[in-house]
């Protein structure tokens, strides 16, 4: 894919990780429309990453799949096109299983999961016209399970299979479909302040540089999964 004024959407734009992405992608050229639940906190991150030619900041709680099909439709209605997704938005709670409240994990259900089928339903018909290229960011959480996880576990899980089930649907169509599953990432996850001790973790734009190397890829080869995990673990 020539990546030069090609637009993409990145749930979860406002901080993190799909902040990050969406600054790699706005330094090969592409177009970025980035979503969160907040207009302050959308419009204030769109306003830091470049002029509004350029970007767009939408509101959009990915729970939603009405929130979804506007968000898609504004980005239509804005550039007439979408070549990429990046279903980014998540939450992340952490506790034992018996203490784990209903709402806690409704809401990681509701995000990480349906919202993922969300912006899917969204945007398959975009991505069709386009032949785009459709991303999920999972975890290796979603491989591997841990203590205090299950409901995480659970939605990542989820996310892996959801996204390579959707490949084998959508390939048909000339749409790429990969999943994302990174380690330890420097973003505001879970509460986290990213600062100087967050510097043995993959920071942000790296996984920006594999998005850019994902839709650069020959459009005859797939990677479909992808782990990505700090080089050097901190050593607790
Ligand atoms: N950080 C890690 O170590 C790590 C590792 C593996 C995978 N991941 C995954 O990477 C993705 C991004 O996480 P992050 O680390 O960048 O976390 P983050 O810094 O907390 O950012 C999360 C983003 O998601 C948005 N968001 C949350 N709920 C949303 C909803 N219902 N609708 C729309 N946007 C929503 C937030 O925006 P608002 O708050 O403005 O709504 C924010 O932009 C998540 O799927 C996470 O599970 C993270």
């Amino acid at each position: 894919m020539n990546l030069r004024d090609k637009v993409v959407y990145i749930t979860g734009g406002s901080k993190g990780i799909g902040y990050g992405i969406a600054e790699m992608l706005l330094t090969v050229g592409m177009r970025v429309a980035i979503s969160g639940r907040t207009a302050k906190t959308v419009k204030e991150a769109a306003e830091r990453l470049g002029t509004e030619d350029r970007v767009i900041g939408l509101v959009s709680d990915v729970s939603k799949l009405k929130d979804e099909e506007e968000a898609v439709k504004t980005i239509m209605d804005t550039w007439g096109q979408l070549d990429a997704v990046l279903a980014n938005a998540g939450v992340g709670h952490f506790a034992p299983i018996d203490e784990m409240s209903v709402a806690q994990w409704q809401q990681m259900i509701d995000t990480n999961l349906t919202g993922v089928f969300n912006t899917l339903k969204g945007s398959v018909e975009a991505l069709k016209t386009s032949k785009g290229y459709y991303i999920t960011l999972a975890s290796l959480a979603g491989a591997n399970f841990f203590a205090n996880g299950a409901g995480y576990n659970a939605t990542k899980f989820g996310v892996v299979g959801f996204t390579q089930a959707a490949m084998l649907d959508l390939r048909k169509y000339d749409i790429k479909v990969s999943t994302i599953m990174p380690g330890s990432v420097a973003s505001h996850f879970n509460g986290n302040e990213p600062s100087e001790k967050d510097a043995w973790k993959i920071q942000p734009e790296d996984i920006g540089k594999l998005v850019i190397d994902l839709l650069k890829m020959h459009p005859r080869t797939l990677p479909s999964k992808i782990e990505v995990r700090p080089s050097r673990p901190d050593k607790k």
